[in-house]
């Protein structure tokens, strides 16, 4: 028998205890032995749920426990997430978590920690949710250098922008709808401003390239500024407004961002729409492999928790390494990476020209300003030649 603690029974840490309750015969036979909650830690009380009688107040109970061998933090936020599983890992009790902030910031220590201990620590669902992405860049791509992730890494972004896209509805006016829905948190702004796929893409980055990528290195820009006439210009050129987190190898360096795209339909995650996530992985042996699911979501979440629950369950008293270590990895400047852009400016085509030289222009029909699409360029260039412009908008274009 394997015994666990929930850390926080919110949305998550319940559905961790229902896939538990419900799946219990097969995931024991998955994992070799009966998984039970044994503890729930939470601040309130749930008469009347099936863990009423399990609940305790105090992470010292969960810590002390000697029968605890996993620990499951679904608690959110960096403190004191990470004081709890600093200090199970170093009771000896392997920890898996959904939470990403904690892994962005602290991935490495904590690992290294878990090796110390001959414990584990997992985080499949702190990145895509439901979406097996962890592991597999852990262990199916291990015979790969890693030379590209592009990931739609943000389920309530993806919704705006394809609400946008397919009732040419505006920014403001879908984000209310979405936060009626519930598919938006009243405070949007970790999800708008690109910061919740920052950390994504900073945790995916970090483990292809076995460095510690800190977020705060990766340039991130959000959607709040893209707006209906972005949209109509986007269909005008047969292309969609996504926003990627992405990371590309070029020769020894490694560029990184979050940003919104254009992308054509030839791109294969030109049709992820909606809520859904998705994440492109290149190898330099495999070639493209595509990840697809639910990046958010109790039971799709709670999903991936569990099966780093059997994964530990399966790997008592073994480390299963994985290879991040504190190491900063440096990325290359901003100033030289390099795109195309599409470009709105107030004024005329001779402008844009005498700014950017061979320019393609794009009509939507907005007699007020002027559009176009640049050669590639560095991101330095860009920003140089578009000083002497009056630029609305621009964004990248991605292929
Ligand atoms: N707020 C996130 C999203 C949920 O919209 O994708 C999971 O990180």
């Amino acid at each position: 028998m394997i015994n666990v603690s929930v850390l926080g029974y919110g949305t998550v840490g319940s559905g961790v205890v229902e896939i538990l309750r419900e799946n219990a015969d097969l995931i024991a036979k998955r994992a070799g032995e009966p998984i039970q909650v044994r503890s729930v830690l939470d601040l309130r009380d749930f008469p009347g749920d099936p863990v009423q009688d399990i609940i305790v107040h105090d992470f010292e109970q969960v810590r002390s426990d000697e029968k605890i061998d996993i620990v499951v933090e679904t608690m959110g936020g960096v403190h004191p997430a990470y004081e709890f599983v600093k200090a199970a890992l170093e009771s000896g009790k392997s920890v898996c978590t959904s939470n990403k902030a904690l892994v962005a910031e602290y991935g490495p220590e904590l690992l290294q920690t878990a090796q110390e201990k001959n414990v584990n620590f997992l985080f499949e669902a702190s990145v895509g949710g439901g979406i097996p992405i962890i592991r597999p860049l852990k262990i199916s791509l291990a015979p790969d250098e890693i030379l590209e992730i592009s990931g739609i890494l943000n389920g309530t972004t993806n919704y705006i922008l394809t609400e946008m896209t397919q009732n040419g509805s505006d920014f403001d006016s879908v984000l209310k709808d979405a936060q009626e829905k519930g598919y938006a948190e009243k405070d949007p702004t970790a999800d708008v401003e690109g910061y919740d796929a920052c950390r994504k893409i900073a945790i995916l980055t970090s483990l292809a390239y076995g460095k510690q990528l800190d977020f705060e290195e990766i340039y991130t820009e959000g959607i709040t500024k893209i707006t209906d006439r972005d949209i109509a210009y986007a269909k005008k050129l047969g292309a969609k407004v996504k926003i990627f987190g992405s990371s590309k190898k070029t020769g020894d360096r490694v560029s990184a961002m979050v940003a919104p795209k254009l992308i054509f339909p030839s791109h294969p995650l030109y049709s992820v729409d909606g809520v859904f996530n998705a994440i492109l992985v290149k190898g330099n042996m495999v070639g493209d492999v595509m990840f697809y699911g639910q990046g958010a979501g109790k039971l799709a979440t709670a999903s991936a928790v569990v099966s780093d629950i059997i994964d530990e369950a399966k790997h008592v008293n073994v480390n299963m390494k994985t290879l991040w270590d504190a190491e900063k990895l440096s990325l290359t400047p901003l100033d030289e990476v390099v795109s195309k852009f599409f470009v709105r400016i107030k004024g005329g085509k001779e402008a844009a020209e005498k700014a950017f030289g061979a320019i393609t222009p794009v009509d939507a029909g907005y007699p007020d300003e002027f559009a176009f699409v640049t050669e590639a360029v560095t991101e330095g260039a860009f920003a140089e030649a578009a000083q002497s412009l009056e630029v609305i908008n621009r964004i990248r274009i991605d292929g």
